[in-house]
């Protein structure tokens, strides 16, 4: 199968599986609902959870848990994405092409939106059957800290924001580009290797493929920013200058960030000998991050 056959099944999959998992706009209180679903379904790439998969299936075939895994990484990234947007942090009115949640269905509902996606994840990933209790504790355990404050989304975010204020160094962007997309990203890989039973060395060329690659996915998510239009990438262009962020392109220039974001590429590649042709899907996602336009 083609690659893009691939991304368009999986993606048709874990919509699929999305549906199945939230709760129906008419269940009680519909308002929540309606824009938790607003936000999951607004047309996402769906990266995170196709890392997941294609990391068990660099293991194993058929392995159970690994979609509704992928599902509870949509969920956290889809709230983180509609907590970044709100007037108290990058202030944006357009995402996936449409207006943000916060826009249609006002702050607080899209605080508590954000804050159910993330409720609904650790559901997901608890409810999950078919996979031993350690290993959906490891999946907890994997998700809840990628996400959290040390070294993780949350932390990263709020890096990110404060140094809108501070001259960017390259340290300050290492930080803040590990923790605020790297954590989710290489969780996302690491999940999937959970699922399947990884051993050891496994394990470690799952977390070293997704750290090569969680880099180069905001790197080049912060050069799209300087080079793409509004309307191809589906959120407002151009935002991270106008609001002094620290970021690939203000630290190191257009030019050598391109450079970095294949030499991450070329190092996640690297990373996948021990899977042989088990990782094909790994590979092409790599060359997906780097190369996409949106
Ligand atoms: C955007 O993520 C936010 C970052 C972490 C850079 P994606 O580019 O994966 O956004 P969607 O899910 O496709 O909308
Ligand atoms: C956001 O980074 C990372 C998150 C944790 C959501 P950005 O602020 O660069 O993401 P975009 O460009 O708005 O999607
Ligand atoms: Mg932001
Ligand atoms: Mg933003
Ligand atoms: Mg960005």
């Amino acid at each position: 199968m083609l690659l893009q056959e691939f991304l368009a099944s999986e993606q048709a999959r874990v919509d699929a599986a999305l549906e199945r998992l939230t709760p129906p706009e008419s269940q009680h209180p519909a308002t929540i609902h309606r824009a938790m679903r607003y936000s999951l379904f607004a047309g996402g790439k769906r990266i995170r959870p196709i890392l997941c998969v294609a990391g068990a299936a660099a293991i194993a075939d058929h392995v159970p848990g690994a979609l509704e895994a992928g599902c509870a990484l949509e969920m956290i990234h889809t709230y983180s994405l509609i907590h970044d947007d709100l007037p108290a942090l990058d202030n944006d009115d357009f995402r996936r092409g449409k207006p943000t949640c916060h826009k249609v269905f006002g702050e607080a509902m899209a605080i508590l939106a954000g804050d159910a996606l993330f409720t609904l994840a650790m559901q997901t990933l608890v409810s999950i059957n078919g996979l031993e209790p350690a290993r959906i504790v490891a999946l907890v355990h994997e998700l809840s800290f990628s996400a959290g404050t040390v070294d993780g989304m949350i932390g990263g975010q709020v890096t990110d924001i404060e140094g809108e204020k501070q001259p960017p160094t390259p340290e300050l962007l290492h930080l803040i580009h590990h923790a605020k997309t790297g954590a989710l990203l290489r969780a996302s890989v690491r999940m999937g290797g959970v699922c399947a039973g990884a051993n050891t060395t496994q394990a470690a060329a799952l977390s070293s493929y997704g750290e090569h690659v969680g880099l180069a996915f905001q790197i080049v998510d912060d050069i799209l920013d300087v080079e793409e239009s509004s309307e191809a990438l589906g959120k407002t262009a151009g935002k991270d200058a106008a609001q002094g962020k620290i970021t690939f392109p203000a630290v190191y220039g257009l030019d050598a960030s391109k450079a970095m974001a294949q030499e991450q590429c070329r190092l996640a590649h690297e990373t996948l000998t021990p899977f042989g042709d088990r990782a094909q899907r790994l590979h092409e996602i790599a060359d997906l991050i780097v190369h996409r336009k949106s």
